[in-house]
């Protein structure tokens, strides 16, 4: 079991992801960035703590950006900007033979959709 922390963490689909995250830092909508810049954006300034052993559920409407935010915790999407802690260990830092460790031993993910 370990603690799990997201720490600003902002998604940016796209080829002109910094441009795009200033305008979400500016307060732009979704809508008005992709027009703009042509990125979608996935996630926007999340945070959040989960404690160890905690059973923690995230909702939200379809394209509210839950199955990108999950993905952050075991890497398989890498944030625009923010930080990805397990165990106060930031897993951006680890480097490819220990992030395949580090999946294996640590964390998994199972994927269902509901009919
Ligand atoms: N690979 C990608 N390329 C471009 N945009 C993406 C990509 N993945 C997700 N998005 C966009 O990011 C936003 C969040 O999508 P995400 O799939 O995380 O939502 P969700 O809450 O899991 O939706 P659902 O309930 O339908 O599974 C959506 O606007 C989506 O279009
Ligand atoms: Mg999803």
């Amino acid at each position: 079991m370990a603690d799990i922390e997201i720490r600003h963490v902002s998604k940016i689909f796209g080829h002109d992801a910094k441009k795009a995250l200033a305008m979400a830092r500016d307060g732009l909508d979704k809508a008005e960035i992709l027009a703009r810049s042509g990125c979608s954006v996935g996630l926007n300034d999340v945070s959040l703590k989960i404690g160890a052993g905690k059973i923690f559920v995230i909702m939200g409407l379809s394209g509210s950006g839950k199955s990108t935010l999950v993905r952050h915790i075991n890497r398989l999407i890498e944030p625009t900007s923010g930080e990805v802690l397990f165990d106060g260990n930031n897993i951006l830092d680890l480097d490819a033979k220990t992030l395949r460790a580090f999946r294996m031993r640590r964390v998994s993910m199972v994927s269902k959709a509901l009919p």
